[in-house]
């Protein structure tokens, strides 16, 4: 049906240009237009419910009306609007986050840089292991290291960190510079018999053998999420980052780990870090960290990296590095309130409840679905990859767009879902969903991937 001329679909038709959206289907399909939300769902212009089964984008951690959030923000822009940080210029919002962030951090960390976006954060983590390098005598050691698969963002820099071909074809990218390693999945990626820890014992000589064909003294950091989130929700296999990290080590290789989306509870601890024994010279978060209400993130280096930040900018007179809204002070005093709100809820007790709960769920309805290889996930994020042909663990032709036709069918049972690399439907609900909404939650999904067996069932009935 075409939307009336002046609806928000048309408009939106007309004149926005969409962040991932095939734009020639766009001008066809048009938008899905979401007008409010409430708990963990959010409703449509025609006043639809939907379970919002990936916080959005991995963020609105507290679901869509936390009213204390909402209070945080106008408080402090009546207090404060806006304030800078630069040469030295402070608030106290800016202060009081990265205090409470020092304090929460899974290792010990020195100082908080904030920007507005996981993107413009691992941009910034680039230019700081190339400052630090180039400050303190080794400026030969600039290459990074990250995986096939990994998600860091789309900004030039952190494009390039990122493995996913969508955010390379047609960019010229990655620049020179980025090394891809493999994708730690054991379900595709294993060898037949292979044990999850002789698999992390694999990556991890290849690690080493990558460090050694590049030359040591030119690889300054190796760059991973703790679990990939865009590339499918990929769970590391047992004792991989150990293994990783031993190599690392031995070759004064920096460990940057993206907590953009594992941070805050996801992974059933406070930070992914440590749900999979990583220690991390550099640490990135955002999302979860303001729950999603307003755009902030931030990048937490060890003292040793500040050292090196800090040696340069005595040479060259300043640290040419920050942004207009770095620490900017309404962002920052929602991020507070949403950490008080985690402490006094104690989420970290509720993930650890609701968390095995959705696991369950997903294995017990999919597991042995015929159109299901793999059900995988860590505390509250999940996966489900459609195959079409499960003993062989083959997906189906992306052509095909498999995914994209049950996340269509999702929404017809009130369900947003998000399809990503080999069909891979990834859950990774608000933090504050309930046990019976995962079971509505399941339930909706579940009525979508039978409805589209039947479609495909007939498709292939059709074509013979
Ligand atoms: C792990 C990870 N890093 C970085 C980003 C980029 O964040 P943004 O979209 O805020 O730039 C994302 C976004 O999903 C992410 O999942």
């Amino acid at each position: 049906m075409t939307p009336p001329r002046n609806s928000t679909a048309a408009r939106d038709v007309a004149y926005a240009l969409h962040p991932y959206t095939d734009h020639k289907a766009h001008l066809i399909n048009g938008p899905m237009v979401i007008n409010r939300g409430k708990g963990v769902k959010v409703f449509d212009d025609q006043g639809k419910d939907y379970i919002e089964s990936v916080a959005g984008l991995w963020c609105a951690s507290l679901g869509f009306d936390n009213e204390r959030l909402v209070q945080a923000a106008t408080d402090q822009m009546r207090k404060l609007p806006f304030y800078h940080s630069f040469t030295g210029k402070s608030h106290e919002p800016m202060v009081d986050l990265a205090e409470m962030l020092i304090e929460r951090a899974p290792v010990p960390m020195s100082k908080v840089f904030f920007a507005n976006s996981g993107s413009e954060a691992n941009d910034s983590v680039i230019k700081i292991l190339w400052y630090m390098n180039n400050a303190i005598g080794r400026p030969a050691k600039k290459k990074i290291i990250s995986r096939l698969k990994g998600y860091h963002g789309i900004t030039l820099a952190a494009a390039c960190l990122t493995g996913l071909p969508a955010n390379h074809k047609l960019f010229d990218l990655p620049l020179p510079g980025f090394i891809h390693v493999g994708t730690p999945h054991h379900y595709h990626n294993a060898l037949p018999g292979e044990s999850e820890e002789d698999f992390a014992t694999r990556l991890a000589a290849e690690l080493e053998e990558v460090i050694l064909k590049e030359g040591p003294e030119t690889v300054a950091a190796f760059y991973a999420e703790p679990f990939m989130g865009a590339g499918g929700v990929i769970i590391p296999p047992a004792t991989y980052f150990e293994k990783i990290q031993v190599v690392l080590k031995k070759y004064d290789v920096l460990m940057c780990v993206d907590e953009v989306i594992a941070g805050f509870f996801r992974t059933g601890n406070y930070w992914g870090s440590q749900t999979f024994a990583i220690q991390p010279d550099i640490l990135v978060c955002a999302k979860a960290l303001s729950a999603a209400y307003l755009p902030i993130s931030a990048v937490m280096v060890n003292e040793r990296v500040f050292q090196g930040i800090a040696e340069g900018s005595s040479t060259v007179g300043t640290w040419g590095h920050g942004f207009t809204y770095s620490g900017h002070p309404v962002p920052a005093a929602v991020a507070i309130e949403t950490l008080k709100i985690y402490d006094e809820l104690d989420m970290l007790s509720h993930v650890r409840k609701v968390g095995p709960h959705m696991q369950a769920a997903l294995q017990q309805r999919f597991a042995e679905h015929p159109m299901v290889g793999e059900v995988r996930g860590v505390g509250l994020v999940a996966a489900v990859e459609l195959v079409e042909d499960k003993a062989k663990a083959r997906n189906f032709d992306p052509a095909k767009k498999i995914g994209p036709r049950l996340t269509k069918l999702g929404e017809k049972h009130g369900v947003i879902m998000r399809a990503m690399t080999n069909d891979s439907i990834g859950f990774s609900p608000p933090l504050i969903i309930s046990t019976a909404e995962i079971d509505e939650m399941v339930d909706r999904v579940g009525r979508a991937l039978d409805e589209l067996s039947v479609e495909l069932r007939r498709e292939s009935i059709a074509a013979v």
